[in-house]
């Protein structure tokens, strides 16, 4: 690999660019302009969310679940507006919705829609309904109070479990009603598809016990598995067997994560059939890493052990989406890898939005992200600061804003690049303790953390801060350092990024090839259209592309 960085000035040489990037733009358009209902589109295990007829990239926030009402909405708008998302995920409460049986409240609901209209927000509306966090609780009163109709599960030693039964047909039935009338009111209410998906029910399944064990789940667990489960777990259809005697170990997970996807699946397909947005269901999820057996986990919802169950007994779901909050940068990457499928396109529904957290938003699009949404984000207690100091909202939620405010105005085009294939994003693990801060400067054996590989070229990355070749005497404290590049065209590059320093190389046949930049333009996106503030040359690129603050560049460069 040739280091050897000698920067002679360049003229100004424009115009390729310039062009090249007009077509780009050029194609972005020529292909997005079918306004239809929005849809999940699918290329070469690639997925893109289009919206009014283009590419969407979620910036999502969810607020907090008791924040749907009209007295607490203003500071939702509020919040939302610091972080700079384009998407609000806001629940709608079954035990509002449907009061009475069969009476339907939609004013909140609209409420919600018209607000977010006024605010230039979408929504992600979130079904709470028969399972929130595995639960019961936003049931409507009148089937709270009829438990033998609409009952809970049974555990293993007879206990009633505060977790819904997936085997009652009754409470099967009162969802599928009332998501339907809600689905049917949003086809007629929304006709300007500011709701872009919903999520049906919330954290699905049960906690403390593995499946219901009361004597009619037991029944049906005693009874040969369904053709349709045997096949989703590749077992030939032919054996008579009930759950133990196929699954074995995993016989009761199996058996309620079956159970729980078939559920959902006839709600979400009763919801579809009236009006085809695209439907997720998120999951409280197991560590990949070290998941332990069930119940240590939540068992029902869409876990990565049991996808082919889920796929096959809710097709009408499009999207199985992990809730991240896990605190372990090597399993929070790897459960990314592990949602993002040729079946399954990666959302994040739910996740931290604070600190370093916020640099898995870049690897989320790396994977090919068509969202993510931290959780929580109108907190409207009081904070303090370190130095015992009420934060302002600003303060609070900047950690998510700073990635925000830069994505906001490229959120297209970032879904278009990743739908073909053209992005890679690096995140930083952990902060090096034996990071030497300040000289000496070296410029033949400079410091990468990870490099990225692109047609002819790699970006080597190293996360910090810098001062020229040598990191900064003061680093930042956890590892926060995040960058994205996107190939616009071989040798020329869209980056976003905090924290980090990049440099090109050449490789390949051109390894060790001198090199220069062609141009180098620091700028921001405009309604979809780059503008360069400034072309950085001499000191802000000698010393590799530095990006001490956020900031968006387009880099060209070229063998000498
Ligand atoms: C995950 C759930 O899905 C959310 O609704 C919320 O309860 C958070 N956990 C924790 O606050």
């Amino acid at each position: 690999m040739n280091t050897t960085k000698i920067h002679i000035s360049m003229r100004y040489q424009a115009p390729v660019f310039i062009i090249s990037i007009f077509s780009m733009v050029v194609t972005l358009r020529a292909q997005t302009t079918n306004p239809s209902l929005p849809h999940l589109v699918h290329k070469d295990g690639r997925h893109a969310l289009i919206v009014d007829g283009e590419p969407f990239l979620i910036l999502g926030a969810q607020c907090n679940n008791s924040s749907a009402w009209p007295a607490i909405l203003p500071k939702v708008w509020s919040a939302m507006e610091v972080l700079h998302v384009n998407t609000l995920e806001i629940p709608v409460y079954w035990e509002q919705f449907e009061p009475q049986p069969g009476t339907y409240d939609y004013h909140i609901v609209d409420t919600i829609i018209t607000q977010a209209r006024r605010h230039g927000l979408r929504l992600v509306l979130l079904w709470f309904a028969t399972w929130k966090n595995g639960s019961n609780h936003y049931m409507p009163q009148w089937m709270k109070l009829q438990p033998e109709k609409y009952p809970n599960i049974t555990g293993r030693d007879g206990r009633q479990i505060d977790s819904p039964s997936p085997h009652s047909q009754a409470t099967l039935e009162a969802d599928i009603k009332a998501f339907s009338a809600f689905m049917r009111h949003l086809k007629e209410y929304d006709r300007q598809h500011t709701v872009i998906m919903v999520q049906v029910e919330n954290e699905p399944g049960s906690w403390g016990t593995v499946r219901d064990y009361s004597p009619r789940a037991q029944k049906i667990f005693d009874s040969p598995v369904p053709a349709e489960a045997l096949s989703a777990a590749n077992i030939s259809p032919e054996s008579n067997r009930n759950w133990t005697e196929v699954f074995d170990r995993d016989a009761d997970e199996f058996f309620q994560v079956w159970h729980v996807a078939t559920y959902i699946g006839k709600v979400a397909a009763a919801g579809k059939a009236i009006y085809p947005i695209p439907l997720y269901v998120n999951g409280s999820i197991r560590d990949p890493l070290k998941p332990g057996w069930p119940p240590a986990y939540e068992v029902g919802g869409p876990n990565d052990n049991v996808f082919g169950l889920w796929k096959a007994a809710a097709s009408a779901v499009d999207i199985l989406s992990p809730d991240i909050y896990i605190n372990d940068t090597e399993a929070y990457l790897k459960v990314l890898e592990l949602y993002s499928r040729m079946d399954n396109p990666l959302f994040v529904p739910e996740t931290t939005g604070f600190g370093a957290f916020t640099r898995f938003f870049y690897a989320a699009l790396g994977y090919g992200a068509i969202g993510y949404a931290p959780f929580g984000m109108d907190d409207i207690r009081i904070f303090y600061g370190q130095d015992g100091n009420p934060l302002s909202p600003e303060e609070r939620y900047e950690a998510t804003a700073l990635n925000y405010r830069l994505f906001r105005p490229m959120a297209g085009q970032i879904a278009q690049l990743n739908f073909d294939g053209r992005i890679q994003t690096a995140v930083q693990l952990a902060v090096d303790p034996d990071a030497e801060p300040g000289n000496p400067v070296d410029q033949e054996n400079y410091v990468t953390d990870q490099s990225l590989h692109f047609d002819g070229w790699d970006a080597d990355i190293a996360f910090g801060t810098f001062y020229r070749m040598a990191r900064s005497p003061s680093q930042p404290e956890t590892p926060d350092g995040r960058i994205l590049i996107a190939e616009l065209n071989k040798g020329q590059y869209l980056l976003a990024g905090y924290h980090c320093r990049v440099m090109f190389c050449p490789t390949g046949k051109n390894e060790g090839q001198p090199w220069e930049y062609l141009i180098v333009e620091e700028g921001r996106y405009a309604e979809g259209v780059f503008k360069a503030d400034r072309i950085l040359n001499g000191d802000q690129t000698d010393w590799g592309l530095n990006f001490s603050e956020p900031a968006v560049l387009r880099v060209s460069v070229y063998l000498r």
